[in-house]
């Protein structure tokens, strides 16, 4: 009797150990391949993962807890899944700045290999071919993103008569977003669809000709005058879904999207509710208004089915682009004395909306690439922070400002973005991409404060500098941003400073970047406690790459794949070995 006894509750404490740990599982990596981003053992052997949560990180598998080793003999074998050598774990990646729509809509007709115009032109003569509705129909928008006149012959700004020498694409509304997507080519058609254009734009730039005639180019606020025709939901559940495969494939588990505009936000919540997140989502809101628009957004944590979705920032911006001449320069660029930039917004429209969202517990995330953009929003931040104007400081720790991109920033602004605490979030895609005309544009002094990510670093007070790729605007790969913050290079090898890397001083260490990449972004979206380490009773988000990305050459760095992406301790992309 009391053997039958005694074994049936032995055997219903096995059953209950089994219910309890059935979702428990060990990865060990016998090279210590484990990075996980802690200053207490930054590199580990193996991770315990149960349910959601990590469990467990050490050099051993954990001990059976407490009363439960009395039952070993009993108990069925942990789970334990052994890296192969040579690979490596890291907590899982995130963008802190992108664009996932964007990006998607990016994805059906890519233009940024396009040498000259005629490449172009090849292109979209390409995509109409495959697309037959589109072929036939001679009133439906091409709509495409990646151009870059840079890269061509002359270096000049296309126009809308270039689509007209082609007897394919004569008289079709088309409108090409620049690669950073702060301008616009379109066609004859679109001008027409546009009807008369104002002399000048606040914040923007009509591009026109001798005669003053617009050439088809249109320049950061003056884009807004395009008619585009509005995304229908499926094409907007299309984009975003093509984004979500790239983002796993490549290891991102989260992604910080800089700017979400009302129903944008609207068909995250509806995903997020559905449970149709397949990563974790950090909204940054926009509206395009002067007016304070902190009440046409809602404010959502940790929201939906599985908590995956943020929306407590706000994205402002500042400035244009250096490629189109648009960041807003202190002093006139070194390659067209006569300009000095655009400001899209006053100083004053950006003290009052930047001081409302703070009052209203917003953090604020602030384009800016000039040193003029720069140095205008740290005053802004140096007000607001010191309380000068209002008489009570502000706690940085609980507002967490950030500047998006950080660009090109004067030395007294570097040392006082410092003294201020706020969160710089840089994208060093931008640095390689820009390396060879960067110079030509701000001169051999200028380029000092610019893309300073080392510098940045050192200066953080919290020593915080979160990593982005700013997708589409550069690819979506977040290994190919982690190459370019160690080496200074780009992807084939070279930089306007040889094989060392352009400004190689203000290149990061491998765990510095990896910490940007993770931690850091953590921290710019509140999440420090939650995600982007590998702690215990941290969320079980992470990456395991064919290579060990902390140890290889750095060539190799690009050719490195993602095994498998887990996101709260279950597989999402790939398989675990
Ligand atoms: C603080 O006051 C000055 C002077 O009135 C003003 O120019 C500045 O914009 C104010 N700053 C903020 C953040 O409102
Ligand atoms: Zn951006």
């Amino acid at each position: 009797m009391a053997v039958w006894f005694l074994s049936s509750l032995g055997l219903a404490f096995v059953w209950l150990y089994d219910l309890i740990h059935s979702a428990e599982y060990t990865i060990c990596s016998p090279e210590s391949n484990i990075y996980t981003v802690e200053d207490v053992l930054p590199r580990a052997k193996c991770i315990t993962i149960s349910g959601s949560l990590i469990t467990a990180v050490g050099d051993t598998p954990p001990a059976r807890p407490g009363v439960w080793s009395l039952l070993e003999p009993y108990l069925p074998a942990p789970k334990v899944i052994t890296l192969p050598a040579g690979s490596a774990l890291v907590p899982g990646l995130a963008d802190a700045h992108a664009h996932i729509i964007e990006n998607g809509f990016k994805m059906q007709l890519q233009l940024e290999h396009a040498k000259s115009v005629d490449e172009v032109l090849e292109l979209l003569k390409a995509y109409v071919r495959a697309h037959p509705d589109i072929e036939s129909d001679h009133t439906r928008w091409i709509e495409g993103l990646g151009w870059d006149q840079t890269k061509w012959p002359g270096a000049q700004f296309p126009s809308a008569a270039d689509f007209e020498q082609d007897p394919v694409l004569v008289g079709r509304p088309i409108a090409l977003r620049r690669v950073d997507v702060h301008a616009m080519w379109v066609s004859q058609r679109v001008l027409e669809l546009t009807g008369p254009l104002p002399e000048s734009v606040e914040g923007g730039i009509i591009i026109r000709d001798a005669d003053n005639k617009p050439t088809g180019v249109f320049v950061d606020n003056a884009m807004d005058l395009i008619p585009l025709p509005k995304r229908s939901d499926e094409v907007v559940k299309e984009y975003f879904e093509t984004t979500m495969r790239e983002a796993l494939k490549y290891g991102l588990t989260s992604v910080h999207d800089a700017d979400s505009n009302p129903s944008d936000i609207e068909f995250y919540k509806r995903q997020a509710e559905d449970g149709n997140l397949p990563i974790r989502l950090y909204l940054m809101g926009n509206v395009q208004s002067e007016e304070y628009w902190g009440s046409k957004i809602q404010r959502l944590v940790n929201y939906g089915k599985d908590g995956r979705l943020n929306v407590r920032s706000v994205k402002l911006f500042t400035d244009g682009a250096l490629g189109s001449w648009g960041a807003a320069l202190l002093e006139p660029y070194s390659d067209k004395p006569d300009t000095t930039g655009i400001m899209r917004s006053s100083a004053k429209v950006l003290a009052s909306l930047i001081s409302q969202f703070q009052k209203d517990g917003w953090q604020t995330n602030v384009h800016c690439i000039g040193d003029k953009a720069n140095h205008v929003v740290l005053d802004i931040y140096d007000d607001i922070i010191t309380g000068r104007n209002e008489s009570e400081a502000v706690n940085v720790e609980a507002w967490r400002p950030r500047i998006e991109h950080a660009q090109i920033m004067t030395p007294e602004d570097l040392a006082r973005m410092a003294r201020l605490g706020v969160i710089a979030s840089v994208q060093p895609t931008h640095a390689t991409s820009d390396m060879w005309y960067a110079e030509t544009r701000l001169g051999s002094s200028r380029i000092k404060g610019a893309y300073a990510y080392q510098t940045l670093l050192q200066a953080s007070p919290h020593n915080v500098l979160p990593l982005g790729s700013d997708f589409p605007v550069e690819g979506v790969n977040p290994l190919v941003g982690f190459y370019a913050a160690v080496s200074r290079l780009s992807v084939d090898g070279t930089s306007p400073h040889g094989q060392t890397g352009w400004y190689s001083n203000e290149r990061l260490s491998r765990a510095q970047a990896l910490k940007g990449m993770t931690l850091d972004a953590a921290y710019a979206s509140f999440m420090e406690h939650e995600i982007g380490s590998l702690r215990i009773g941290k969320k079980a988000d992470f990456v395991v790459l064919d290579k060990d990305i902390m140890s290889i050459e750095f060539g190799e760095i690009l050719s490195t794949k993602v095994l498998a992406t887990v996101v709260d301790g279950r597989l999402a992309y790939g398989a675990l070995p």
